[in-house]
């Protein structure tokens, strides 16, 4: 197992670092245009693996030669977020950095399978399938594990409960616009709303979709990284292990869930070829229209980045491109 991950900030390093302390990969390329960054922040995880008793070897480079052949390339560059900024107002740097990044390292790994990290995720990930040409089960972005995780870490929180006997799932685009479901969340098997007051739940809906900003607001310097880092590698490990997991991660939609052509979160089966299939839940009438709203917005950004990168074919050879 090869693995590159795009992007040695803070995101990418705990990305590599929890990759090589779990051995999922014999070979692991941090790769960023600060090269010495990149040699220097691989040289310093590779020097701890003795201690983690794991053999990953890790190099960093800047260049994606070397990293020709991976099996998983994990894009992670791009600038983050600030106090006051939304995920969106992110878009115009980091649709180009995406953009390019992306078709790096796809000229070198055309067979890999890409998770997308960078912000703003839904929009970011459907950049990557415009530019790799991979198919829409290669192509998945990391947001709905992280979105989950939190909202699981709250319920754990109110109950004084551990977070391991919360199941849940968070639909939609990684913003505020993201749908939790307290229908579908239990605790122990047993269903949220029968341990938790439904004010007390829509407080706790609501830091999570405002749980990003939460962590930029008290570094002030960037956004999150140990959460998001771990949600990417529980996805590589699906992947690496066959898993079949249920996990909820962005793709392109194809009529699942009555959309087209936009990728948002949705639950997927993850096993070695990617997504094996999207899971389709009987959404009522209130979720779907927190979903449709979710889909829209998510649209409207893809639609921006698109013509950022002077990419239209999808939108304007494609009249067809409403949500409904
Ligand atoms: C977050 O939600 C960085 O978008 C990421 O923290």
């Amino acid at each position: 197992m090869k693995i590159t991950v795009v992007g040695a900030g803070n995101v990418g390093a705990t990305v590599a670092q929890m990759l090589a302390n779990r051995e999922l990969a014999n070979e692991i390329w941090l790769v960023d245009i600060a090269e010495g960054i990149a040699k220097g922040k691989a040289l310093d995880m590779y020097e701890s693996m003795p201690i983690y008793a794991s053999s990953s070897r890790i190099y960093g480079t800047s260049d994606y030669a070397p990293t020709a052949g991976s099996d998983i390339v994990v894009i992670t560059a791009g600038l983050a977020r600030r106090p006051g900024m939304t995920r969106d107002d992110l878009l115009i740097k980091n649709a180009t950095i995406v953009s390019e990044c992306a078709e790096n390292a796809f000229k070198y790994s055309p067979d890999a399978i890409f998770i997308v990290v960078s912000n703003p995720l839904d929009v970011m990930t459907y950049v990557t399938l415009k530019k790799t040409d991979l198919p829409k089960n290669k192509v998945i972005g990391m947001a709905g594990i992280l979105d989950t995780a939190r909202y699981r870490s709250f319920i754990a929180m109110e109950l004084n409960v551990s977070v391991k006997d919360i199941s849940a799932l968070v639909l939609g685009g990684h913003g505020d616009t993201m749908v939790p479901l307290p229908r579908y969340t239990t605790v122990a098997g047993i269903p949220v709303t029968e341990l938790i007051s439904e004010e007390r739940m829509n407080s706790i809906v609501e830091r999570a979709a405002k749980g990003g900003i939460e962590i930029v607001n008290y570094l002030q310097t960037g956004s999150a990284y140990y959460a998001p880092g771990t949600a990417a590698v529980e996805m590589v490990e699906a992947i690496v292990k066959d898993q079949n997991r249920i996990l909820p991660c962005t793709v392109l939609l194809d009529g699942e869930y009555g959309f087209n052509d936009v990728c948002i979160g949705v639950p997927v089966i993850l096993g070695k070829d990617g997504v094996k299939e999207v899971v389709e839940l009987k959404l009522n009438e209130e979720e779907m229209t927190l979903f449709k709203n979710s889909a829209e917005h998510v649209k409207t950004t893809i639609i921006q980045a698109m013509e950022l990168i002077g990419a239209f074919t999808r939108y304007h050879d494609n009249a067809e491109h409403d949500i409904d």
